[in-house]
């Protein structure tokens, strides 16, 4: 039995369902190129779904997890000092408008944090009554069950009710809809300034004001999920910069630390000072490892060119994707490295092909092809992209007339 086989035939026997995974085993990646247990090559458009920002093989990532396990403290817990948690979380505050930050272990985990650090700000000021959670449609919080009460698709929603009250939900960029319904019942407001997993929605800068009038007026805290599109994924440090707008809280995840576990809740002092020991924590949370990765992911993503990069292969990510000639294609969307092509066919049948040209493509809403991949790749890699996409929407259009 080949390698391949054995591992698929194990995965489908012991692990719970819940991903639908291709007939390939991923063993080992370079850049930003993955390669599978029979030697086959793909080009990565996923990055481990908007995580592996550096791409695959970073000497000075490996380097720095690689010395901080080599002290044998990967793991003391939240009950002690490391000097790794408290030098990133004053490089994160230096970086942005952060007075303090929670770490934590994924997206999920940073939302539930900032629902309850939004929740105890309102408890201090005995504003008990605040519960409701307002989040927009096509929104995505995460799986746990705070945070799925906050994403708004029926189809993750309905096996698990009920769901955790307060959630409301308003429409994504319609000022009127987010008037409606924020209220003085509200304790928290969470938007991602570009939708990731919904389809690739960019927030307008209006939008954000409005949020951030509409939590001022009603004393609730404004929460940007950037665990998709932020930490340098749109050519900008953070995605919402473009609107002027300042949150009370901001979530990071994925990118990080570079594909290791991790997740933060960055907040301004009164938010964060809002929290006392004991109100939140995770065994996990802030682990060295992590946190050594972390900060060379940071330095990086802010080195002199690194988003300067991001933006030119971005827009030329989407001068590209706007030329390719299909009639399936009905927009063309996003921001630096992170972007989606509208289509009017389902988009699983393009990323099964895309295994087979040697492209890892993943879907986003309905009916969305995403592109987030490692924020190193290139302008070759778009031709590439481009050129293979170009001969998928051809072969569909060919059988559909065959
Ligand atoms: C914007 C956003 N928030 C939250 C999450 C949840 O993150 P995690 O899967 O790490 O729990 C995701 C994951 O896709 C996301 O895109």
């Amino acid at each position: 039995m080949t390698i391949q086989a054995d591992a698929i035939e194990k995965d489908r026997n012991y692990s719970v369902p819940v991903a639908a995974r291709p007939d390939f085993v991923l063993a080992r990646g370079e850049g930003v190129t993955l390669y599978d247990t029979e030697g086959r090559a793909y080009t990565d458009w996923v990055a481990g779904i908007a995580v592996n920002a550096l791409g695959y093989g970073d000497q000075e990532l490996n380097a720095a997890v690689g010395q901080q396990m080599d002290t044998g403290l990967i793991h003391v817990s939240g009950l002690y000092h490391t000097q790794a948690l408290a030098e990133l979380a004053e490089l994160l505050c230096s970086i942005s408008f952060a007075e303090k930050v929670y770490f934590c272990n994924s997206g999920a985990e940073a939302n539930e944090g900032a629902l309850k650090f939004a929740r105890k700000l309102a408890y201090n000021k005995e504003l008990t009554h605040k519960t409701k959670v307002v989040s927009f449609s096509d929104a995505f919080h995460g799986r746990t069950m705070g945070a799925l009460a906050i994403t708004p698709k029926e189809k993750y929603q309905i096996p698990f009710r009920p769901m955790v009250p307060g959630a409301v939900v308003g429409e994504f960029n319609s000022i009127e809809s987010a008037s409606e319904i924020i209220d003085d019942e509200t304790v928290a407001v969470i938007v991602e300034p570009i939708q990731g997993e919904g389809g690739i929605n960019i927030a307008t800068a209006e939008f954000l004001q409005a949020l951030r009038q509409l939590c001022d007026q009603h004393q609730a805290a404004l929460i940007f999920d950037e665990i998709q599109c932020g930490m340098g994924r749109t050519g900008e440090l953070w995605a919402y910069s473009f609107s002027g707008v300042t949150p009370d809280i901001m979530t990071l995840a994925k990118p990080l630390a570079g594909g290791l576990p991790v997740g933060a809740v960055l907040t301004n002092e009164e938010v964060g000072s809002a929290m006392s020991p004991g109100d939140h924590g995770s065994t996990f949370s802030g682990g060295a490892v992590v946190m050594r990765a972390a900060e060379v992911v940071i330095n990086r993503v802010i080195s002199d060119g690194f988003m300067e990069h991001v933006k030119e292969v971005g827009d030329y990510l989407l001068e590209r994707l706007s030329e390719i000639n299909s009639p399936h294609i009905t927009d063309v969307r996003g921001r630096g490295l992170i972007a989606g092509i509208e289509l009017d066919i389902p988009p699983a049948g393009i990323v099964n092909q895309g295994y087979e040209h040697g492209l890892l493509l993943a879907s986003s809403g309905s009916n969305v092809i995403r592109f987030i991949p490692p924020l190193i790749i290139e302008k070759k890699h778009v031709d590439e992209l481009v050129e293979k996409l170009t001969s998928i929407l051809e072969g569909i259009d060919d059988q559909a007339e065959s």
